[in-house]
Parts: C-alpha cells; structure tokens; sequence
C-alpha cells in the first residue's frame, strides 16, 4: 500500500470510469456494447443513467442522458442541479483511492486546507467526493466499500443507489474494498475488444499551474513531460499506469474531453477493428504502427477515444501530440460527412 504524504490532500489509485453526458441514452448504449465491446452492469431509470464495465471494476463508464431538469438520488440527493449536463461530453472523471480511510483523511485534510468540496456521496457500492479542479473539471475520488458490487446492483434493481454521505457517520475501512476483480468480460462479436478505462485526455490552459495543481494538491506523479508539445502525462499510485494526459490548449472542444482511452484486450489486430468499423460506417483512424498503435474512434455525440493494447505512457509520450490532432481532424471530417447528408 502507498504512504500519503500529509502534504498532499488527495492521492489517488487510478482513473477508473469516466462519466459522460450523452444525447441518447439508448443509441449510446448500444454503442459502446454492440461496437466498444463494454457490458452494461446496471442502469438507474430515475436518473437516466447506464453503467458499463467488463469486471474491472463496478463501472467503467458510467452514461447519463442530457436533461434541463436537475437529477435527484436517494433520498434527494442532488447529483446533478438543474442546468448541469445538458450538452453532451465529460461530467467528470473517477479517480479510485486505495481505501476509504484515505478517502476520509483526504477529505479532512481538504476541510482544513479550504479546498472546496462540492458534494459527498454513498454510492452504496462506494463513498465519493467531489471537486472542481483548476481548470473547472469535475472530479470524483472514491473509494469502494462493498467486496460484492454484483450483489448491490442485483438488489438494487431499477432503485436509486445514490444519497447523502457524511464521511464522519462511520469508522472507515481501512483496508481496500471492491472484492477480487470479477471475471473480466470480453465481447466476442464487437469490433473493439475494450478491456477497462484507463486514461483521460483533458485541455488546460496553463500547463504549468496545472501540472503543479496535480501533483501538490492531487498527489499525483508526472510519468513524462512534452514541453514542445505542451503535453504532460500523470499517474496515480497503481505502479505502471498513466491516468491523466493534460494538454495545454486555447480550444476547450465542445464535449469538454480531449479523449478517453481505453485499454482493450491482447489479441485482436488492430487492422480487423479498423475494418469492422468502417464495414459499419464508422470513421476510426489508427495512430503509430500497427498493433503498437491506438484506434481513435468517435461515439454517437462526437466524444472521443483511443483504443490500444499499448501501455498507455509510452503510446501518450510517443503519440499524444497525434492522438489529439487526430480526433481534431476526425471531428472535422465527421462534421462534413453530417453536413454533406444533411
Ligand atoms: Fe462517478
């Protein structure tokens, strides 16, 4: 297990799900299972949302549908206020802490510091906290507190699972939660064979502040910096990963994300999920050479992801200036093609 340094107010494990908006929530759905190769594990109909994961862990993503209305949980818990989530694209990221002991101590060191906590959550399979980072990106730091999610969704079938949670109700565990991985999930039939969220491509627009933002307040650990291309890659404490890409941009896209990657599983070549993409009518383009690159591919509203086998610090410090030219270049083209049909 890490040590935390009581300098730092929060140290994450790993980015774990992304959560995103998304226009559709059906037509999303069958996206990301029919074509990304992710399985729906549970959905809330009270507040439009579906969770997909292959076993990773209880959600890789989680997919809300845009609404003007606010989105209320368990017992009025307010999720999401009104006006929040009305435009496709990123609502936040989740960041899983090693235990909820840490979780508990972060959030006590971030009371004391002023650090702005804007809400706290019993996800029932998970207590959560979240911030506004310096760039105004919503994160979520959790930390699992159940060893059976499958039994918590099983029983919680069409029920709100998320309320109120005060981080002091309770002696938090001390030792990590989320049980053993579930047998990992791999679709047989979708072109990508996607494995597990990994990493997030976020714009920022002072690389600098933001990259001291993660690492002195965040706690997280800089895998390499690009300074020509102004593009730093961050890690959590999971030794081996790379879960943050910050770019340092004037153009924040519409959908608030440079990209999200995904890590598929080992075996299938590149070149057949390019071709069963583009059998479906799918614009993908491959980055780098062969199975050592990544496939970007955009979702039903334009959001984007890279898909790779790669370890992802060597594909962002090699590729990253790329990948981001890439989806520019992808969404341009997918904007034509709509406006030519149209
Ligand atoms: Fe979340």
């Amino acid at each position: 297990m890490s040590t935390t340094s009581n300098s730092i107010l929060l140290a994450p494990y790993r980015l774990a799900h992304l959560n995103i908006f998304v226009s559709d929530l059906e037509r999303s759905g069958k996206f990301y299972a029919d074509v990304c190769g992710f399985k729906e594990v549970f959905r809330e109909p009270g507040i439009s949302m579906i969770f997909m994961s292959n076993g990773n862990t209880h959600h890789d993503l989680g997919l809300m549908e845009t609404m003007e209305k606010a989105r209320i949980g368990r017992g009025g818990h307010v999720q999401a206020s009104s006006g929040r989530g009305r435009y496709p694209g990123l609502n936040h990221l989740g960041f899983e802490m090693e235990t909820e002991k840490q979780l508990v101590d972060s959030y006590h060191r971030a009371q004391e510091r002023g650090l702005k906590i804007n809400r706290t959550t019993d996800h029932l399979i998970a207590h959560s906290l979240y911030l506004s980072e310096l760039n105004g990106f919503t994160l979520e730091f959790y930390a699992d507190v159940t060893d059976d999610w499958q039994a918590v969704y099983a029983n919680n079938v069409g029920e709100l699972i998320s309320g109120d949670w005060d981080p002091d109700a309770s002696e938090p565990f001390a030792e990590r939660k989320g049980g053993p991985a579930a047998e990992l999930f791999e679709s047989g039939s979708a072109p990508i064979r996607a494995r597990n969220v990994a990493y997030a491509g976020l714009p920022v627009k002072d690389l600098a502040a933001s990259v001291a933002y993660y690492t002195e307040k965040l706690g997280m650990s800089v895998t390499s910096i690009n300074e020509a291309d102004k593009i730093a890659v961050l890690s959590g404490a999971e030794p081996g990963r790379c879960d943050v890409c910050l770019v340092e941009t004037d153009e924040v896209p519409d959908v608030r994300l440079l990209f999200g990657g995904v890590q598929v599983h080992e075996g299938q070549p590149i070149a057949t999920s390019l071709a069963a993409l583009r059998a479906q009518g799918i614009n993908a383009t491959v980055i780098g050479d062969g199975d050592r690159g990544a496939l970007v591919v955009l979702d039903p509203d334009g959001i984007p992801l890279v898909y790779s086998t790669e370890p992802a610090s060597r594909l962002l410090e090699e590729h990253g200036a790329s990948i981001v030219e890439e989806v520019a270049r992808l969404k341009k083209m997918t904007a034509a093609a709509k406006s030519n049909v149209a």
